[in-house]
This record gives C-alpha cells, sequence and structure tokens, in this order.
C-alpha cells in the first residue's frame, strides 16, 4: 500500500522506521503531472532500493516571475494511481509553507555557481538556485541513500552532483537516460502546451542534434559553425531557439581538441513550450 504523505510529522516516522530496519531508501523527485519519463526513474529506483519515496513539489522558487508557476499542469489522482501501481512506498506531496516555513523570499538557498549561469541558467537566473534549494531541502527530510535524476535535465543533474559533491552530502546521485515518444521527442510535462501543429514540428529539435552529431562523428570540428546551422534551422522550422551547444560531458565546458566525451544540449521555444533536449556524442 502506497503511502500518501503531506506533513513532515508522518513522513519522519516513516521514514525513521524504515532507516532503523536498515532499510536502502530511493528517492525520485519531480513537481507531477507524471509521464513515463518519470515511470522510468520510479522504476529503476525500485529494482535498486527496498523503499521508494516519490515526491511531488511544485516548487515556487524555481519558477521565474514570468514563468509557467500558475498554470504548470497538476494532476494529482492520476498521478498517485500510477505510482501505486507501480509500487511505490510513500508519495510526498507537501504545501509551499512547510517546504519554506520562513518564506520563500527569506529561505537558506544553494547557489552553484557557475555551473548554474550557462545554458539554461543564462534565461532562466533563478531556476538552478530554486532547484538546488528545494533537492538540499529534500535530501534532508527524505534522508535517501540514492536519488534519481533524468538526464533530460543534463545540466540539472551535473549541478544536483556538484551540490551533493561539494557538500558532502551523502547520497549516492544516479542519471538516468532520456525517454521519448516514439518520433523522438523527449518526454515532458510541457509538451502538452503544443497544439496539434506544434506537435508534429516538435520532433525535428531532437533530429538536428541527431544530425550534428552525425556531422561531428564525420570529423565536423567547427563546433561554432554548426550551432549556427543548427540554430539556422530551427528558426526555419518554427522554433525560436534560446540555445545549441556542444560541451563537455563532465562539467559542461566548451570542448579543447583533447576532450572526446561530448554532449549537444539544447533549450527552444516552440509556441508556448520551452523545450529542451540533448543528445551524446563520443569522438
Ligand atoms: P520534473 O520536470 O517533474 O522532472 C522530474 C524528474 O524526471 C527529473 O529528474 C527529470 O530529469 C526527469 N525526467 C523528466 N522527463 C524525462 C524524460 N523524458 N526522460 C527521463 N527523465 C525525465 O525536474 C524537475 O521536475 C524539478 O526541477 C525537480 C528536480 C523535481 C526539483 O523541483
Amino acid at each position: 500500500m502506497m503511502k500518501i504523505v503531506t506533513p513532515i510529522t508522518e513522513l519522519r516516522t516513516q521514514i525513521n522506521e524504515w532507516r532503523n530496519n536498515k532499510q536502502c531508501i530511493a528517492l525520485v523527485p519531480t513537481m507531477g503531472n507524471l509521464h513515463d519519463g518519470h515511470f522510468t526513474l520510479v522504476q529503476q529506483a525500485l529494482a535498486i532500493a527496498d523503499r521508494v519515496v516519490v515526491s511531488i513539489f511544485v516548487n515556487p522558487l524555481q519558477f521565474g516571475a514570468t514563468e509557467d508557476y500558475q498554470t504548470y499542469p497538476r494532476t494529482l489522482a492520476e498521478d498517485s494511481e500510477k505510482l501505486a501501481q507501480l509500487g511505490v512506498h510513500l508519495l510526498f506531496n507537501p504545501m509551499v509553507t512547510t517546504i519554506y516555513p520562513s518564506g520563500m523570499e527569506s529561505t537558506t538557498s544553494i547557489q552553484v555557481p557557475k555551473l548554474s549561469e550557462i545554458l539554461c541558467g543564462a534565461s532562466r537566473p533563478v531556476f538552478f538556485k530554486g532547484v538546488a534549494t528545494v533537492v538540499n531541502i529534500l535530501f534532508n527530510l527524505i534522508q535517501p541513500d540514492k536519488a534519481l535524476f533524468g538526464e533530460k535535465d543534463y545540466q540539472q543533474l551535473l549541478i544536483i552532483k556538484r551540490m551533493a559533491a561539494d557538500l558532502f552530502i551523502p547520497i549516492q546521485i544516479i542519471g538516468v537516460p532520456i525517454v521519448r515518444e516514439p518520433d523522438g521527442l523527449a518526454m515532458s510535462s510541457r509538451n502538452h502546451y503544443l497544439n496539434p501543429a506544434q506537435r508534429v514540428v516538435a520532433p525535428y529539435l531532437f533530429q538536428i542534434l541527431n544530425e550534428m552529431k552525425t556531422k561531428i562523428a564525420a570529423s565536423q570540428r567547427e563546433f561554432t559553425r554548426l550551432e549556427s546551422e543548427a540554430i539556422e534551422s530551427l528558426k526555419q522550422l518554427g522554433f525560436n531557439p534560446d540555445y545549441v551547444s556542444v560541451r563537455c560531458r563532465h562539467d559542461l565546458t566548451i570542448p579543447t581538441p583533447q576532450d572526446k566525451k561530448l554532449i549537444i544540449l539544447a533549450a527552444a521555444w516552440l509556441g508556448p513550450a520551452r523545450l529542451i533536449d540533448n543528445i551524446f556524442c563520443d569522438l
């Protein structure tokens, strides 16, 4: 039976019982409106831990003033039914005042410099501070042994890994590969914002990343030119691109000729949806 827990006292009681019994706990943090991408993280968590906690919390701290906090899809009934079916042990669904008892403006926050300022951080200045802060709070409340994050949000995954390393947080951070729709579009709660015509165009984002990867595999090394060409193609298709960038996979710095493990990342608006995607590229 899956427990649905909102107050911290009840969460603590359950976590303490599990910890006293030396059970391994895995956490999957989410903002809800769950899809197969989230469920893959959950299944992986169930395979590597005795107890799995999923959190659903639409975190106001990570939304900019003009972003979609109010309209972000909230589907708790469907989400909890599916999580129960999968065999999740506890669903933590806290209130904003529980997570930020001092108020959002006054709360202690976590900043991961440099890594949070590039790519998505450049156009969403408060985003990664909000993410790092809430994930740190969830880590402290749930005290999991492991926590799972999707590679779809690759920069987020690296920021959480960096935070855990810098703060000596004794939690293993596990990245899970991107889950895609049959046509290649990375699954995302924000895909629901697309109208049918935009939904047809959306998979080209992944296709353009694939074409770049093919060119790089065929020894093209002028990354800046490849990036501008990709941005141009995206514009032609009706996207409003934010960035397309070839980076080192371990720290998202700009690659030197010695770097072999690369990642191509992109973010682009399509109508009301800001889509992100990435693809690994080994030289
Ligand atoms: P959310 O967008 O709900 O995503 C929750 C987790 O699911 C993240 O780790 C994300 O990378 C992963 N995920 C989403 N779509 C995926 C896909 N198509 N394939 C693989 N994994 C996917 O990311 C957040 O919430 C928040 O920022 C959070 C970490 C919960 C902090 O508030």
